[in-house]
């Protein structure tokens, strides 16, 4: 296989199982070093996928952001590529029964922690006038879903914050461009009800939810060496379903 990505490192957040674990083994697989940065101190499922590091942060916190990156850096010298995938869902309720904690959360988990690892790492790209960050956001940032409101919001913040910087970073050789799946199954499906995950699959023109792989396969493309001048953009994996 050739290895596009030999001698890049990547970090990718959340990736110690699920769509970000897809991404690391992908950009692995194509030559990258990749610091998996996740709350857990484990890979679920890896059937032996070893990542150059794995590093327990929590991305919901600028402080622990702030050490893991002193630490990868120190590890592999210079960082390519952040992938921006950690995320939880949240309750499925309406609005007005959202528990504010639960607001907190989702928003500090899916949103803030996209600010705290992007501001953190961007110095460290622009110096070095390259770099690529790509953000996992949904659907749901775009449409709106009824009774996740606050993954919603901050899906759709991750989209507003990505073009902005993307903007800031356009002369430096820094591209920003996000990811927007339809639903993907993972075990964040654990956290939303079977209601909402039938509702959800209807709204998919193909009729099949989008795999893994697939995700994997365009973060890979979107973070690699033919994308040269995309940036502040929103990639589709939706199977018909995004109309915008
Ligand atoms: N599965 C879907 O249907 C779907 C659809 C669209 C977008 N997404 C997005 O894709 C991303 C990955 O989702 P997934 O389905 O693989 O979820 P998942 O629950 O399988 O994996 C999420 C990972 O993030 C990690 N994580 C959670 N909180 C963290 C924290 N504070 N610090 C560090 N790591 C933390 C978890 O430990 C886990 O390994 C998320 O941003 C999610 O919103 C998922």
């Amino acid at each position: 296989m050739s290895e596009p990505l030999k001698g890049k490192t990547a970090i990718v957040t959340g990736a110690a199982r699920g769509i970000g674990l897809g991404i690391a083994r992908k950009l692995s697989e194509l030559g990258a070093a990749v610091s998996v940065w996740d709350i857990r101190a484990e890979i679920k499922d890896g059937n032996g996928f070893a990542p150059a590091e794995l590093r327990q942060v929590d991305v919901s916190s600028l402080k622990s952001v702030e050490e893991a990156f002193a630490g990868t850096l120190a590890r592999f010298g210079a960082i390519d590529i952040l992938v921006n995938n950690a995320g939880i869902n949240g309750p499925v309720l309406p609005a007005w029964e959202y528990p504010e904690t639960d607001w907190q959360r989702v928003l500090a988990i899916d949103l803030n922690s996209v600010f705290y690892c992007s501001r953190t790492v961007i110095p460290h790209m622009r110096e070095r006038k390259s770099g690529r960050i790509l953000n996992i956001a949904s659907m749901a940032g775009k449409e709106g879903v009824q009774y996740i409101a606050a993954y919603s919001a901050a899906k759709a913040g991750v989209i507003g914050f990505s073009k902005a910087i993307a903007k800031e970073l356009a002369m430096d050789n820094v591209l920003v461009n996000c990811i927007a799946p339809a639903m993907v199954e993972t075990d964040l499906l654990a956290e939303m009800t079977a209601e909402h995950i039938r509702a959800t699959r209807a709204k998919i023109p193909m009729g099949r939810l989008p795999q893994i792989g697939e995700v994997a396969s365009l973060a890979a493309w979107i973070v690699g060496p033919e994308c040269t001048f995309t940036t502040g953009f929103v990639f589709d994996l939706s199977g018909g379903r995004a109309t915008y």
